[in-house]
C-alpha cells in the first residue's frame, strides 16, 4: 500500500524517476486516446496519464472504468508535461506520471455532489454538506480549516508548556449546576431520579484545581451548552481553558496577548502587534453601542443628552426628561437611502426594542428629515459639529435610557457597515485584526422580570476590591474583575480574576443572587468547604477555540472548522442523532417518556 511520494511533492528535479502515488481520482479527462487522471490525496494532486499503446489492455480497461473519488495507486515514470499543457495552478503542474501500473484499491459511487469543482462545491447546499460530512472534508477548503485548527491546537499547547502550564482533563460527567445556558442530563441508571449533567466549562474544576495546588492549568476543553445555535455558537463547542494562581488581571492579560501573538505568527505569519487596547465597558458601549466592538471603522456613537434637554422635539426632550439619552451616529454615504431602506432599518431597530428611529438626510445640501424643523439653530450647530456633518450623510437617533440608546444604535451601526460594505463604500482589510480588552464589566446585572439581580458573568467573578462593601448596599455600582478578548467584533474570550474567600462566596450566594442556603449549600456546597482549606487568589480566563479558528480561516461559521457539527437545529445530519432508544434501554434508566403533546 505504499507511496513513494505524496501528491504535492513531485517537481521536476523528480523527472526520470519511478515512482508510486495513492490517493483518490480527482478528475478524469479522455483526450486524443490518451486517459488523463488526476490522483489527489491530502497533500495535493498530481496528473498520471494512462496512454493505451503502451499498456496492456486489461489496465488500460480498468483505468477507464474509474470515476470521481475511486481509490488507486499508481505507479509510473515522471515526465516533464509537453510544451504548453504546463498547469500553473497546482504546485506539481510542470510534471506528470506516465502510468506503468494501476491497483484500484476501492471504488466510489457517484457522488451526491461533486468534490472536484470548489466553485460548484463552495455553493451546495450545507444541509447535503453535512450528511456527507466525509466528501465534504475531502474538499480542499475544509482540509485546510481542520489543519489548521490542529496547527493551532498544537502551537497553543506548546506555549503554555513553555510557560509551565499543566494539561489537566477534567471530568464531562458532572453535575447540575443550573446557571447561565440550559445544560444536558444523563440519567443515572444506578440511582433513579439522579442525574449527571455535562459541563458548560471546566470552571469549578478548574478552580479546585488552584485549590489543589496545580498553580497553572489548561485545557482544550470540550463544553455543553443546550443554547439555541447560530453560526458563532455549538452544542458542544472547545476552550482553551486557562487557570492561574497568584495572580492579577495584569498576569492574565500578558498570557493571552503572548499565546494569541505566537498563535497569528503560527497561523498566518502575522506579527500582532501588543499590548492590546483596553476599553472600559461604559466606553465600549457609549462609542460602539456593543461590548465587542469591531473598530475596524468609525462611525461612533455620539452622545447628545444636554444638546436636546429643553428641545423642542418631544420625543428627545422627553426621553431626557425620563431620565433617558439621547445619542446619534453618522452613517457616512449612506443619504442615498431609500424611504423603503429607512423602513426596514427602523423594523431592525424596533425588533431590538426601540421606539422609533429618527433621522437626517444630507442631500443637496439640505438637512431632509420630518423633525428636523423642531430643531433649533443651537442644536444643529451641535450635531453639525459633533458628527461632522457633510454632504451625503445619514444621520440616525435614539432617544432612550442609556443601555437600550447604546445597544439599538451598536446593531444599527453594524447594519449600516454591512451595507456600506455591499456598497462598495467601506473596504475593510481581511489582514486586520483589531485585538482589544473590555474591561471593568459591571459584576451584576438587574433582571427586572424576576426582580433579583444576577452575574453579568458568573458567580465565582471576584468585585474591584473597594468595590466590596457595596455588594449589599449598592449593587449596581460593583464592577467585576472580569475581563473580554474581542478581535474584529467577536468575543473570543473571557475571563476573571475569581473570588477565593469562602464568605465573600457565600455572601455573592446567598445575599446579593438570593440563592436560599440550602440550595447553595447542595449546588455549591463543595467549593465553599474547598475554599475553606487555604485557596490561593487566583484566575484565568477561556478563548472560543472553534471561534478562534473560524477567524483564522476567514470563515464566518464555526461550522465550517468543526470536523462534525450540528445543525442549528442541533441534529448530526450524517449519524441522525439524536435519535430514539430502544424502550428497554428507557426502562434501564427508570426513564418514562410521555408524548410531547402530554401535559
Ligand atoms: P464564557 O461562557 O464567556 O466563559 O465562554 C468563553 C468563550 O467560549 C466561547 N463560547 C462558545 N463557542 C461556541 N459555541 C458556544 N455555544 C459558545 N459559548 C461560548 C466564546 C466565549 O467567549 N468558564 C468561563 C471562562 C472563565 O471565566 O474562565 C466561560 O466559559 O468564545
Ligand atoms: P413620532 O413623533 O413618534 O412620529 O416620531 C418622529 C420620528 O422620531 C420618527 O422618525 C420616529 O421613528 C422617531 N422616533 C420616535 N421615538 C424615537 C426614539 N425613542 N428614539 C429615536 N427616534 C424616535
Amino acid at each position: 500500500m505504499k507511496r513513494t511520494h505524496h501528491c504535492n511533492e513531485l517537481r521536476p528535479a523528480h523527472i526520470g524517476q519511478t515512482v508510486t502515488l495513492t490517493g483518490w481520482v480527482h478528475s478524469r479527462r479522455d483526450l486524443g486516446g490518451l486517459l488523463f487522471l488526476d490522483v489527489r490525496d491530502r497533500e495535493g494532486r498530481t496528473q498520471t496519464v494512462f496512454d493505451p499503446s503502451d499498456l496492456p489492455n486489461a489496465l488500460f480497461e480498468s483505468a477507464a472504468a474509474l470515476r470521481s473519488e475511486c481509490v488507486v495507486r499508481v505507479t509510473g515514470k515522471v515526465r516533464q508535461r509537453p510544451a504548453g499543457t504546463n498547469n500553473p495552478k497546482i504546485s506539481t503542474g510542470e510534471i506528470e506520471v506516465l502510468a506503468q501500473s494501476l491497483e484500484v484499491l476501492n471504488m466510489a459511487d457517484v457522488l451526491p455532489f461533486p468534490v472536484d469543482d470548489p466553485e460548484i462545491a463552495g455553493k451546495v447546499n450545507e444541509e447535503l454538506r453535512l450528511k456527507y460530512r466525509y466528501l465534504d472534508l475531502r474538499r480542499p477548503e475544509m482540509a485546510r480549516n481542520l489543519r489548521l485548527r490542529s496547527k493551532v491546537a498544537g502551537a497553543t499547547r506548546q506555549f503554555l508548556d513553555e510557560q509551565g502550564f499543566l494539561e489537566v482533563e477534567t471530568p464531562i460527567l458532572f453535575k447540575s449546576t443550573p446557571e447561565g445556558a440550559r445544560e444536558f442530563l444523563v440519567p443515572n441508571r444506578r440511582e433513579p431520579g439522579t442525574f449527571y449533567a455535562l459541563p458548560q466549562s471546566p470552571q469549578q474544576f478548574k478552580q479546585i484545581l488552584m485549590v489543589g495546588g496545580v498553580e497553572r492549568y489548561y485545557q482544550l476543553a470540550r463544553c455543553f451548552r443546550d443554547e439555541d445555535q447560530r453560526a458563532d455558537r455549538q452544542l458542544e463547542f472547545t476552550q482553551i481553558d486557562i487557570e492561574m494562581s497568584f495572580i492579577e488581571r495584569e498576569d492574565v492579560y500578558a498570557l493571552v496577548e503572548g499565546l494569541l501573538k505566537r498563535i497569528w505568527k503560527t497561523a498566518l505569519d502575522i506579527d500582532v502587534p501588543t499590548p492590546f487596547r483596553r476599553l472600559r465597558f461604559e466606553e465600549a458601549l457609549n462609542r460602539y453601542g456593543i461590548d465587542k466592538p469591531d473598530t475596524r471603522f468609525g462611525q461612533e456613537l455620539a452622545d447628545f443628552t444636554e444638546e436636546f434637554r429643553g428641545s423642542a422635539f418631544k420625543v428627545f426632550s422627553g426621553a431626557v426628561a425620563g431620565g433617558g439619552v439621547v445619542k446619534a451616529l453618522n452613517a457616512k454615504g449612506l443619504a442615498g437611502a431609500t424611504q423603503g431602506q429607512i423602513e426596514t432599518m427602523t423594523e431592525y431597530a424596533k425588533s431590538f426594542g426601540a421606539r422609533g428611529l429618527a433621522y437626517i438626510k444630507i442631500e443637496n445640501g439640505e438637512w431632509k428629515s420630518p423633525i428636523v424643523k423642531f430643531f433649533s439653530d443651537a442644536e444643529k450647530a451641535a450635531l453639525t459639529a459633533k458628527l461632522q456633518i457633510e454632504e451625503g450623510d445619514l444621520i440616525l437617533f435614539a432617544a432612550d435610557h442609556w443601555l437600550n440608546a447604546c445597544e439599538i444604535l451598536g446593531k444599527i451601526r453594524l447594519y449600516c457597515a454591512d451595507v456600506l460594505r455591499e456598497q462598495g463604500k467601506l473596504t475593510v482589510d481581511s489582514k486586520r485584526f483589531d485585538f482589544l480588552w473590555v474591561v471593568d464589566f459591571p459584576l451584576l446585572s438587574f433582571d427586572k422580570e424576576q426582580n433579583r439581580w444576577y452575574s453579568s458573568h458568573h458567580p465565582f467573578t471576584a468585585p474591584v476590591a473597594e468595590d466590596i462593601p457595596l455588594l449589599k448596599s449598592d449593587p449596581k455600582k460593583v464592577r467585576g474583575q472580569h475581563y473580554d478578548i474581542v478581535v474584529n467584533g467577536v468575543e473570543l474570550g473571557g475571563g476573571s480574576i475569581r473570588i477565593h474567600q469562602p464568605d465573600v462566596q457565600k455572601t455573592v450566594f446567598e445575599e446579593v443572587l438570593q440563592i436560599p442556603p440550602a440550595e447553595t449549600k447542595l449546588r455549591f456546597g463543595y467549593l465553599l468547604e474547598a475554599f475553606r482549606y487555604g485557596a490561593p487568589p487566583h484566575g484565568g480566563i477561556a478563548l472560543g477555540f472553534d471561534r478562534l479558528i473560524a477567524i483564522l480561516c476567514d470563515t464566518p461559521s464555526i461550522r465550517d472548522v468543526i470536523a462534525f457539527p450540528k445543525t442549528a437545529k442541533g441534529v448530526d445530519l450524517m449519524t441522525d442523532s439524536p435519535a430514539p432508544v430502544p424502550p428497554r434501554q428507557l426502562r434501564e434508566l427508570y426513564i418514562e417518556v410521555k408524548s410531547a403533546k402530554s401535559p
